[in-house]
C-alpha cells in the first residue's frame, strides 16, 4: 500500500492507495492545506479516487468538498453527516474499495453522530473516537456528542485484532501511531468497567466545547470554502475531552500545555509570528546557562498581575508561557487566564525540557 500522513500540524490528513493500480483515497483534509495535498497528488502520480472525513470537524474548517471538486471523486462521510456537499453516504459495514485494496467502514457514533473509523488488513484510521494512549479518545460534548454511545463504539473497536495500527485524526503531543494492542492496555478510555462508569465520568466532568467549535462544525456542515471563515485558536487541543473547557466550577481554567519540541518545531518553521513567548524567570536567569528563546518577552512571574497593561497588546495573539522547570511559567498561565487572555499556554517542563 501506499501510505502518507500529509500535516506537520496536530489534525492528521493520511493518503492511502494502492500499490499497484494507483488508485488512493484522501482522508480528513484540512482546507488550509488544500494546494499542498493537490500538488502532492499530482506530483505522485496517484490516481485520486474519493475523499473521506471520519466525521464533522469542530476544530479546522474541512478540505474534503474543495478536493472533491478539484479532483472530479466522491466525498465520502457516514449517511447521517449533516455535511451538504457530501455526495456519497456510507453505512456500518460498507466495503469501500478503491483500486485492489479496500477497507471496512465501521460506525462509531459518540464524538459525534456521524463518526466512522475506517478499518483496513493492517492499520485504522479511527478519526476522534480513538485517541492515542493517555490521549483517551474525542470529546463528547460537542452537539449531537453522546458519551454512551462513545462508550458502544470503543467496545466496537475492542473487538477488532490487536496487530492493526491506529491513526487518529489528531495528535497533540508528539505520540508515534501504536498497535490497537497497546491501546487495549494502555489507552485510559479502553479501561472502563461498564457504560454507566463511562457515562458517570464524561458527564461528571461538566464541560461544554467552546462557541468557535460550534460555529466551525456549522462551517462545515455548509461546505464552507474559507479557510478563516471561523477565529480558530491555533495550538489547542481542542477534540480532547478537556480541549477548551472550563473547569466545572466555571471559575478556574485548565491551563493548555505545550511541549519544548513542538515549540522548537514550529521556531524551525517559521510558525512563531503570531505568538508571544513570555519568560516569566528573573532577567539574571536569562543569561545562565539555559540562556533564553530568542525574541522572548521578559516579566518575572512575580510581576505579571501588575504589568497585564503591557500585556494587552497581545491578547488577541498565542501566549506561551516559559520558566525554568514549568512551574513559575503554569502559575503565569493561570494569572493571565484569570484576567482574560484566552490563547494561553504553558510550556511544558520550561527551558530545562527545551535545552534537552
Ligand atoms: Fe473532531
Amino acid at each position: 500500500m501506499i501510505f502518507r500522513q500529509l500535516n506537520t500540524t496536530s489534525c492528521k490528513t493520511y493518503l492511502i492507495g494502492s500499490e499497484t493500480t494507483n488508485e488512493s483515497i484522501l482522508i480528513d483534509p484540512v482546507l488550509l492545506h488544500v494546494n499542498e495535498y493537490a500538488s502532492f497528488i499530482k506530483n505522485s502520480k496517484l490516481k485520486l479516487t474519493g475523499v473521506i472525513d471520519t466525521h464533522t470537524h469542530a476544530d479546522h474548517i474541512s478540505g474534503a468538498g474543495m478536493i472533491a471538486e478539484l479532483f472530479g471523486v466522491d466525498y465520502i462521510m457516514h449517511q447521517s453527516s449533516p455535511v451538504r456537499c457530501v455526495n456519497r453516504r456510507v453505512s456500518d459495514g460498507y466495503l469501500l474499495k478503491f483500486g485492489d485494496a479496500s477497507c471496512n467502514v465501521l460506525h462509531t457514533p459518540g464524538h459525534t453522530p456521524d463518526s466512522i473509523c475506517l478499518v483496513f488488513e493492517d492499520k485504522i484510521f479511527t478519526g476522534d473516537t480513538l485517541f492515542l494512549n493517555e490521549g483517551g479518545a474525542g470529546r463528547t460534548d460537542l452537539p449531537g456528542g453522546n458519551p454512551g454511545d462513545h462508550w458502544e463504539s470503543l467496545q466496537k473497536i475492542i473487538q477488532l485484532p490487536g496487530h492493526l495500527t491506529v491513526y487518529p485524526a489528531h495528535e497533540y503531543r508528539g505520540r508515534e501511531p501504536s498497535f490497537l494492542e497497546n491501546q487495549k492496555k494502555n489507552n485510559p478510555y479502553l479501561q472502563f468497567p461498564s457504560k454507566e462508569s463511562y457515562i458517570k465520568w464524561q458527564t461528571g466532568l461538566k464541560l461544554g466545547a467552546a462557541d468557535w467549535m460550534k460555529d466551525v462544525l456549522t462551517a462545515n456542515s455548509e461546505c464552507m470554502r474559507d479557510p478563516n471563515a471561523v477565529a480558530i485558536p491555533r495550538y489547542i487541543p481542542a477534540c480532547e475531552v478537556m480541549g477548551t473547557a472550563t473547569t466545572a466550577k466555571g471559575d478556574e481554567q485548565i491551563v493548555f500545555v505545550i511541549s519544548a519540541g513542538e515549540i522548537k518545531r514550529r521556531i524551525a518553521e517559521n510558525q512563531l509570528d503570531n505568538t508571544l513567548i513570555l519568560d516569566v524567570r528573573e532577567p539574571s536567569e536569562l543569561k545562565e546557562e539555559l540562556g533564553a528563546i530568542e525574541g522572548a518577552y521578559n516579566i518575572p512571574v512575580g510581576q505579571i498581575e501588575k504589568r497585564l497593561k503591557e500585556l494587552e497588546k497581545y491578547k488577541r495573539k498565542t501566549i506561551i508561557t516559559v520558566c525554568r522547570s514549568g512551574a513559575r511559567s503554569f502559575h503565569a498561565a493561570t494569572i493571565l487566564m484569570k484576567a482574560g487572555f484566552k490563547n494561553v499556554f504553558n510550556m511544558e517542563g520550561g527551558m530545562m525540557a527545551f535545552r534537552k
